[in-house]
């Protein structure tokens, strides 16, 4: 397996994932495969084309299989890459049957805690990449950060966010 980090910095984080709860879990299973490397890296499609409500609400929202086929009954085929031409067939076949794809969600917090998309994004003007990493490159798009109580305030302690990012109990847990 190739590690996209130094192995000092996997083992250190390892152990902190272990510490922390589960940050390095195995991503769930998905009904069909879907690449971020091809889409968002390759094809070069940003992350809010797909993923429009994460400027707009509190969550991020995962595309309907309308908007696949919106960029598929163009791209349906690939004669040069014989791997990726019969993923897209077998795609072809799904978007022709017209079921919606129920996809296993990858990041939850507990319904106790209160957190938005549109604020982190638009308001505090986060990149995707420092709460999801480098998710361009994925493959099976995965957890990276532990989205527990102690990294979110880590950020919200920051200097640069002081007064702005809340640390009242209230503010996050309903
Ligand atoms: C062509 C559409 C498309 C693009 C572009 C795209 N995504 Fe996705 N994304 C999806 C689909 C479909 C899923 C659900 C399947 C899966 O988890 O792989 C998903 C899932 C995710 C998830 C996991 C959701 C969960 O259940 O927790 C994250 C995080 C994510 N995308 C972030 C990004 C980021 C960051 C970018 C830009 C670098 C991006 N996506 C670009 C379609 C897209
Ligand atoms: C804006 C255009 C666009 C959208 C929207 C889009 N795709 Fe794609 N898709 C592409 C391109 C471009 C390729 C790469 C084709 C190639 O290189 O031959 C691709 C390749 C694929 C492939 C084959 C490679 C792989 O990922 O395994 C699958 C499967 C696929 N898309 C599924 C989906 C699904 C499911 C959705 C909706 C959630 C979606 N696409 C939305 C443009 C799009
Ligand atoms: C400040 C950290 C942070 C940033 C920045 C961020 N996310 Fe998230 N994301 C989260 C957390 C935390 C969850 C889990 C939320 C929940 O369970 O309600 C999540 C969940 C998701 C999900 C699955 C659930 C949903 O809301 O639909 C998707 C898709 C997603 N993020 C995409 C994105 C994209 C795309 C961007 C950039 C435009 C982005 N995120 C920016 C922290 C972040
Ligand atoms: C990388 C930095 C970063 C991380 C990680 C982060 N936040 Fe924030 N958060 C911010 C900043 C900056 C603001 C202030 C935005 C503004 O100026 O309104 C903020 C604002 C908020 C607010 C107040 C705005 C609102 O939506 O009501 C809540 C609640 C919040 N964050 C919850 C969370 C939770 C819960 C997590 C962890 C799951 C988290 N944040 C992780 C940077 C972060
Ligand atoms: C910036 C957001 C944020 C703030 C501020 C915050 N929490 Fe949390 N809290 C979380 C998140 C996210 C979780 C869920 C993940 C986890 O358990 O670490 C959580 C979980 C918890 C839990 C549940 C642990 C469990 O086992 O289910 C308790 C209790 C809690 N917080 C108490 C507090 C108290 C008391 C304060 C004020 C001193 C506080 N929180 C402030 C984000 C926050």
């Amino acid at each position: 397996m190739r590690l996209p980090f130094p192995r000092p910095a996997a083992i250190a984080g390892a152990v902190a994932a272990l510490a922390l709860g589960c940050a390095a879990a195995a991503p769930p299973e998905q009904p069909f495969r879907f690449s971020h490397k091809v889409h968002a890296g390759d094809a070069r499609i940003g992350c809010t084309a797909c993923h429009a409500y994460a400027e707009r609400g509190p969550v991020a929202g995962v595309p309907s299989m309308a908007r696949c086929q919106g960029c598929h009954k163009f791209v349906k085929e690939d004669k040069e890459n014989p791997q990726l031409d019969q993923e897209l067939k077998a795609l072809r076949k799904v978007l022709d049957e017209g079921k919606p794809v129920a996809w296993a969600r990858v990041h939850r917090v507990p319904d106790h805690v209160f957190f938005t998309h549109q604020r982190h994004v638009v308001t505090a003007a986060l990149a995707c990449r420092e709460c999801h990493g480098e998710v361009e490159k994925m493959e099976v798009v995965r957890q990276v950060a532990p989205l527990t109580m102690g990294w979110c305030l880590q950020c919200h302690q920051l200097p640069k966010n002081r007064g702005r990012a809340p640390t009242d109990c209230w503010a996050c847990h309903k």
